[in-house]
């Protein structure tokens, strides 16, 4: 294929619809051979011509073309102008956040991952950041703490564990100058997209739905401007901070499969966010594709084509019932990640979010007695028996 026609049939690609542009947006058979698929280019450096004339590579810190190949496509579709990937999650969003510089303030919702604000408070607040957190889903509380001085607001939505949603919109007209960064994991590009709301920064831990096989851990980064994009490019390769080329293959291959497997766990969760709304031993389920879930309308706004695969409830019984719970489950699995193709149950008051602290934790609404669930791709009849007979067990 001459480089004309791969760029004609990637500009085609960029223009098609959401299954197409995973499958083969960024991705064109292998110029040397025509393997379908692009190679793990295991590679540490790149042989070069004469000095300063290389083939685009020159050392795999500073780009890997099988690497590439995974940031190419996930800036198609989160509509970035480039992307940047990473070893993990926190890496990414370290990344991010090293974008600051002493003195620097940042805002930050209340409730994200456990991680976030443990990397805030404990490592990056020791380099003179400033940190203030609020409730985003409340926009005049963001308004009054957001300054000229803020640089970035920070939020995820739907967030980790509560679901709670943020008018990413509403944040992206109040922010000042601030750049608006949203953690897209628990929705990825097939269900929200982040950066056509308003965003400037749209990350992943592709460790969960974006991989979606409990098969890696990895991050991403994706751009609205190419000042960002250079800057964290600049960053990465002087940080250290990088995906390696296995992992990244693994994630394109499970980024050709991401609209399929939205819409299965999407499917699934709404059949157990049903199910167990109607169980007499559940006090409360929290689903934002539930008429009873408080932000249902800024759902639909928001999201497209469905809500996810996440959702969290409540047992009689409190904490106890639900530890008891967590561990009389059979087939689905009582595991720390989220996003794949198994069920999973998590407990984040002493799991994902322990590192908060009880005080931040109650306040964010998680609570001793909450469980998170991971809806998979399994037979939603098959999952039912199970948290049935678990309730059972955890509920007398
Ligand atoms: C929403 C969200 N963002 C970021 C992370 C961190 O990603 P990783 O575990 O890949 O470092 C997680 C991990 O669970 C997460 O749930």
């Amino acid at each position: 294929m001459t480089e004309q026609t791969t760029r004609t049939k990637k500009k085609q690609r960029v223009d098609s619809g959401f299954a197409t542009r995973a499958i083969h947006a960024a991705e064109v058979p292998d110029p040397t051979t025509g393997a379908i698929t692009t190679p793990i280019y295991q590679t540490t450096t790149y042989a070069q011509k004469a000095v300063g004339v290389d083939k685009g590579y020159t050392y795999s810190r500073s780009g890997n073309p099988t690497v590439q190949v995974l940031e190419d496509s996930l800036a198609i579709l989160e509509k970035g102008v480039g992307a940047a990937c990473f070893g993990t999650g926190m890496s990414a969003i370290t990344a991010v956040f090293s974008l600051l510089s002493q003195g620097d303030h940042a805002v930050i919702a209340k409730v994200v991952y456990g991680g976030t604000p443990r990397l805030c408070d404990n490592i990056l607040a020791r380099f003179g950041l400033k940190f203030t957190y609020v409730d985003t889903s409340d926009i005049e509380a963001v308004g009054e703490v957001v300054t000229e001085k803020t640089k970035l607001v920070f939020i995820e939505t739907p967030a980790n564990p509560t679901l709670k949603l943020t008018d990413i919109r509403a944040i992206s007209e109040i922010k000042k100058n601030a750049k608006l960064v949203v953690d897209n994991t628990f929705l990825s590009p097939a269900l929200q997209v982040p950066i056509d709301l308003g965003a400037d920064i749209t990350l992943h831990s592709t460790t969960k739905y974006v991989e979606g096989h409990n098969s890696t851990v990895g991050g991403a980064v994706i751009f609205k401007n190419k000042k960002d994009y250079d800057n964290v490019k600049y960053l990465q390769n002087a940080m250290g901070l990088i995906q390696s080329p296995f992992n990244a293959w693994l994630t394109i291959r499970g980024l050709k499969t991401l609209d399929v497997r939205m819409k299965r766990h999407c499917e699934n969760a709404e059949i157990l966010a049903e199910y167990l709304e109607g169980h007499p031993k559940v006090t409360k389920v929290l689903y934002p594709g539930l008429d009873s879930f408080s932000q249902a309308a800024l759902a639909r706004r928001q999201h497209l084509r469905g809500h996810g695969g996440m959702l969290s409830f409540e047992l009689k019984g409190g904490v106890k019932a639900g530890l008891k719970f967590a561990s009389s489950l059979s087939l689905i699995t009582l595991a720390e990640s989220l996003g794949a193709v198994e069920t999973m149950v998590t407990h984040p008051a002493t799991m994902t979010h322990a590192a908060m602290g009880k005080k931040a934790r109650l306040e964010a609404g998680i609570t001793d007695g909450l469980i998170r669930l991971s809806v998979g791709l399994e037979d939603p009849d098959d999952l039912i028996v199970d948290l049935d007979q678990a309730i059972k067990k955890a509920v007398a």
